[in-house]
């Protein structure tokens, strides 16, 4: 999924050689916002039709082709079966759909939005294309079964503004709960694959690939309030994250240049300071008592921060405008699962392939190597130890294991 980048958004995708009605160009930017073609583009020559693998600890699952193409898309939908599946997670056919089609989310949307969406994508130009066959172990292979999950785990529903937040915090909520997903990534799954609540938004697990053929572990941070989470982070500083891909705290990489590159950088700025408004409102909270480090593992990452890493993010850990971020409070190297910091240092920040916004081209910072081939597995989990509690940053000890499994 990291490799799927945006052109295929900037309109080249729109066919109806009518003039766009505003209704349409509104379900073009929700379409933006939701991000559907980071889940149902798999290549550039063929927009929205689908085949995209997505990776669980179930097996993978295919997105589907969503454009009008009669046989193979979504051309013999109705607006009522297209609402369906957003709001109820049900096929044309009354079949169940996978949660992977995050349906959990985007149950949350008005009708007024559904049905601009469903307007857009009939003005797709149609493509024939059938995803392959879905490889998922047994039971979850059964799609019948996923009746009694929806019993378990989803009701549908709509978004319901708060009438104690201000316009842009409602605003935001609804970009960040019912269109953007957010917590499809960031909150913890159980064992059936559905996100625990009581955690929502502090941090998942999510496989996606390393470098161009690997799929690997990759772990979202805690987008509460928490120290170990987006505490550190000023609004402006999260609005510039998701609207131009680089702030003062971090630059998008890895799994985030999909979010950001295909979506969050297309939308008005104001909407980008609403999600951040409403984000930064989360209650600090926090999935994890990690075990206390050892002496000698962090006396050995000491040192080896200072020879390998202390040049760029400093020996204080804040980083300067000219050659790091800063570590201290931040949401990577104190992230829950510390499988995506593990990564960052095994390969290095995978950068977007290209520029998200002027101001990123602007950064001075020098660009992270990687660290894989030059400290072994517990060197490495040393370093990420030490650097997950110094400079006031508390967060569990990693482990050799840890870092040969993302190997
Ligand atoms: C996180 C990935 C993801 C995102 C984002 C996503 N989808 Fe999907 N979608 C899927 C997957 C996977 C399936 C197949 C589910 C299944 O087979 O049960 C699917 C299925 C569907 C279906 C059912 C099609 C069929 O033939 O049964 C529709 C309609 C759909 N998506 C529309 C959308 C729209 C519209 C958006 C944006 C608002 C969107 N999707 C965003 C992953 C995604
Ligand atoms: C497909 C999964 C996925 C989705 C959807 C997703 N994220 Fe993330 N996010 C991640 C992962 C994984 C990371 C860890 C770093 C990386 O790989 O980008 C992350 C990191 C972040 C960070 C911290 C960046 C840093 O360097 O400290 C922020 C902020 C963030 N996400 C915000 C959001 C917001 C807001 C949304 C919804 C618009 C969102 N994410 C949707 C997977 C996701
Ligand atoms: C040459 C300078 C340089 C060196 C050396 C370096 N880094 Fe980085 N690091 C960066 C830059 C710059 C970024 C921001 C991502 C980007 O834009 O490339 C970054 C990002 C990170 C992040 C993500 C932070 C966040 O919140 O998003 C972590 C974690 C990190 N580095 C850890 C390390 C560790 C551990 C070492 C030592 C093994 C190290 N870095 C060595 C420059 C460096």
């Amino acid at each position: 999924m990291v490799g799927v980048l945006a052109c295929v958004l900037s309109g080249g995708a729109s066919f109806s050689a009518e003039e766009p009605s505003a209704d349409v160009e509104a379900g073009h930017y929700l379409v933006v916002a939701a991000n559907c073609s980071g889940c149902h583009t798999q290549s550039v020559d063929k927009p929205f039709a689908g085949g995209v693998a997505l990776k669980s600890v179930f097996g993978t699952i295919y997105s589907t082709n969503i454009t009008p193409d009669p046989e193979t898309g979504i051309g013999r939908w109705t607006q009522e079966d297209f609402t369906r599946a957003l709001r109820e997670g049900i096929g044309r056919s009354g079949e169940h759909l996978y949660p992977a089609f995050p349906y959990t989310a985007f149950t949350l949307l008005s009708d007024t939005d559904i049905t601009a969406i469903y307007r857009y994508l009939k003005t797709l130009r149609p493509v024939r294309f059938t995803a392959p066959h879905n490889d998922l172990g047994f039971p979850y292979s059964q799609r019948a079964l996923l009746r009694i999950w929806k019993v378990l785990y989803f009701d549908p529903a709509r978004f319901v503004p708060s009438a104690a937040q201000s316009a842009e915090w409602n605003r935001g909520a609804y970009l960040v709960n019912a269109l953007g997903h957010c917590s499809a990534c960031h909150s913890p799954r159980n064992f059936l694959g559905a996100e625990k609540e009581e955690w929502a938004m502090t941090g998942g697990t999510i496989i996606d690939q390393v470098g161009h053929d690997r799929a690997r572990d990759w772990s979202s941070t805690n987008l509460t309030e928490h120290p170990n989470g987006l505490k550190s982070w000023s609004v402006e500083e999260l609005q510039s994250y998701l609207w131009l891909g680089t702030s003062l705290r971090a630059d998008v990489f890895g799994v985030m240049n999909n979010v950001v590159m295909n979506s969050t950088r297309h939308l008005t700025s104001a909407d980008a300071h609403a999600m951040a408004v409403y984000i930064k409102s989360l209650a600090p909270r926090e999935d994890d008592s990690g075990s206390s480090p050892s002496n000698d593992d962090m006396r050995q990452g000491a040192q080896l921060y200072e020879i390998h890493c202390g040049t760029c993010h400093l020996p204080t850990g804040l980083g300067s405008l000219s050659t790091g971020t800063p570590l201290v409070g931040s949401a990577i190297a104190l992230a829950p699962d510390p499988a995506s910091l593990i990564n960052i240092v095994l390969i290095g920040p995978q950068l977007p392939s290209s520029a998200p916004s002027k101001q990123w081209l602007d950064r001075k910072w020098q660009q992270m190597d990687a660290f894989g081939d030059r400290m072994s597995d517990q060197e490495i989990a040393a370093l990420l130890t030490y650097v997950r509690n110094t400079w006031g940053n508390h967060a569990g000890p990693v482990n050799a294991d840890q870092v040969l499994k993302q190997r």
